[in-house]
């Protein structure tokens, strides 16, 4: 069955700044045609540094860029930081947050990354929400315990009011941590369980425009399977969006 998605290519840190570029203008064409089957979208996640100069490459494009992460702060003395007014101001559609990655790194918790999430819709811009359980958690069998308490706060917030503009989508992205950059990747079963899991938890909700996407080590061997996958609208791709041939079959392979 034919089914919109939306691919979300986090080229995290892999490129330098020189190489982004060289992606970007060398495949310019093949991006343009790629995004031009009306039923998908694709959005570029390249570093900070370049989310300028690709926005402008793509401007008058369907390729929307996002960025890969931003500050849970309006504005002020936060070093080093990114807000998402200067986002808006540079028109990206679409912001990572609570990559399994900069949770890690910057001892980001949830709570920060609500603050996140309310300062993104704030300034018109699409959370990515990632969440997903470690290896040991996925052990224990604790996965729903996990992604509940990363979603809990976000979900209270809106229950109680926050307003996300109709044109915004909220993407949550499950990304089990253990099939990021692996190979790994869990079977059907499991994650039609966790996707079931995840619309039965937003189903009230009905006036949001949610979707569900799924990443870790997503790629051409697995993505018809994917594709599958009942209430998934989409993926996040990290390794298999560096190569524009890999990328091209990941979005074009029917399920
Ligand atoms: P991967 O990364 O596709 O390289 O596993 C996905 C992600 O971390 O978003």
């Amino acid at each position: 069955m034919k089914k919109n998605f939306i691919f979300i290519a986090n080229w995290k840190m892999y490129l330098n700044f020189n190489q982004e570029i060289s992606l970007a203008t060398s495949k310019y064409d093949n991006f343009i045609k790629l995004s031009q089957n009306i039923d998908n979208k694709i959005v570029l996640c390249p570093s900070f540094l370049n989310v300028a100069t690709i926005k402008q490459i793509f401007k008058t494009t369907k390729i929307e860029i996002g960025a890969q992460n931003c500050s849970s702060h309006h504005k002020g003395s936060f070093t080093g930081q990114i807000s998402a007014e200067s986002l808006n101001l540079l028109g990206i559609k679409y912001c990572i947050i609570g990559h399994s990655e900069t949770r890690k790194n910057f001892n980001e918790d949830n709570k920060e990354i609500t603050q996140k999430f309310i300062q993104l819709l704030d300034y018109d811009i699409s959370p990515i929400i990632c969440i997903g359980e470690n290896e040991q958690d996925y052990e224990n069998k604790k996965t729903t315990i996990i992604l509940e308490e990363q979603l809990e706060e976000i979900i209270m917030h809106l229950k109680n009011g926050l307003k996300a503009a109709p044109y915004l989508s909220i993407n949550i992205a499950y990304e089990p941590i253990w099939a990021i950059g692996t190979g790994k990747i869990p079977t059907t079963d499991y994650l039609e369980n966790i996707f079931a899991w995840l619309y039965e938890k937003t189903k009230k909700l009905q006036n949001i425009n949610f979707k569900f996407l799924y990443g870790g080590s997503v790629g051409s061997k697995n993505i018809t399977f994917l594709k599958k996958i009942n209430h998934l609208d989409g993926f996040l791709i990290g390794v298999g969006s560096l190569d524009f041939q890999e990328f091209k079959k990941i979005v074009e392979l029917e399920s």
